[in-house]
């Protein structure tokens, strides 16, 4: 297999912000994002980390305008999202989720070709497109690229949710819970191919969990949530020697010594 990957996507990363962003969903007693601003560099990994129901899911959503803010703006370099067709806007930033949601009828090509085919990529440089993705995504693609998501583990199939999202060389890439429907051992190589990935792509990425070692593993920057704020964002170790009050210290503190190792390795189930 060759390592094509560096021509992969020549487009770097875009720059997020958020400014005084509110959701409210109708009818919610309370704001599920509240009064938050962000910035998020172009090329930079992000992790929004927090407990359950804290807002994770409900922030990245609105970077793609599958959520609408009741307050606040979205800028893409420096753009409102709210000035883009939301069509458009979704195709050129990738979006991966939990439940990988290939289409089953579809091969691993024609599932990574989506977004390409509609945007109106000629035949031939898709076919490159999609062989140089599962060469970066290390899914071989002469074995790879006609089987069915059946014939996948779910680790590859995760894989091919990367890759596909990859496909249309998006300068942001959403990614939400992505790896936590897989074992430890698998997240951990998953883990390993997202940094790798991220590192060769220079990609926006904002990666959401709450899963503490996975956001200190890959963050360059960690955004913590607690019911609808940002209580605190900074890279890995701050976030560790200095957590900003008790609930982020209860959050990262239950080890903090352990955690500082493992960011150091790779991560193996503990
Ligand atoms: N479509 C919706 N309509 C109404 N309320 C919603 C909707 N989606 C989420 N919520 C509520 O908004 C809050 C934040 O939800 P969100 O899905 O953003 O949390 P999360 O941090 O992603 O949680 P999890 O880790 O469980 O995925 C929760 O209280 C949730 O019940
Ligand atoms: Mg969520």
């Amino acid at each position: 297999m060759t390592s094509s990957s560096r021509t992969v996507s020549p487009n770097g990363g875009a720059r997020v912000e958020l400014r005084a962003l509110g959701v409210r969903y109708p009818n919610a007693a309370a704001a599920a994002v509240h009064d938050v601003d962000l910035t998020i560099e172009a090329g930079e990994f992000a992790v929004l980390l927090g407990p359950s129901g804290c807002g994770k899911s409900t922030l990245l959503r609105t970077l793609n305008r599958l959520v609408e803010p009741t307050s606040g703006t979205v800028l893409i370099d420096g753009g409102d999202v709210r000035e883009r067709d939301a069509t458009e806007l979704r195709r050129g930033i990738g979006y991966v989720i939990q439940a990988v949601g290939l289409f089953p009828h579809y091969t691993v090509a024609e599932n990574v070709s989506i977004v390409p085919q509609l945007l109106g990529w000629d035949r031939a440089r898709i076919d490159r497109r999609v062989d140089e993705l599962l060469a970066l995504i290390r899914l071989d693609p002469a074995e790879y690229r006609d089987r069915k998501p059946r014939q996948l583990s779910g680790g590859e199939a995760q894989r091919v949710g990367v890759a596909r999202a990859l496909a249309a060389e998006p300068r942001v890439l959403l990614m939400d819970e992505p790896f936590a429907a897989v074992d430890a051992i698998v997240r951990a190589s998953l883990q390993d191919e997202i940094a790798r990935v991220h590192r060769e792509l220079k990609t926006t990425v904002v990666f959401v969990t709450h899963d503490v070692d996975e956001a200190l593993r890959l963050a360059d920057r960690v955004v913590v949530m607690n019911a609808g704020h940002v209580v605190q964002t900074g890279p890995p170790g701050e976030i560790l020697e200095r957590p900003a009050d008790d609930f982020v210290r209860h959050l990262v503190g239950v080890d903090a010594e352990t955690r500082r190792l493992a960011t150091e390795r790779p991560l193996i189930e503990r």
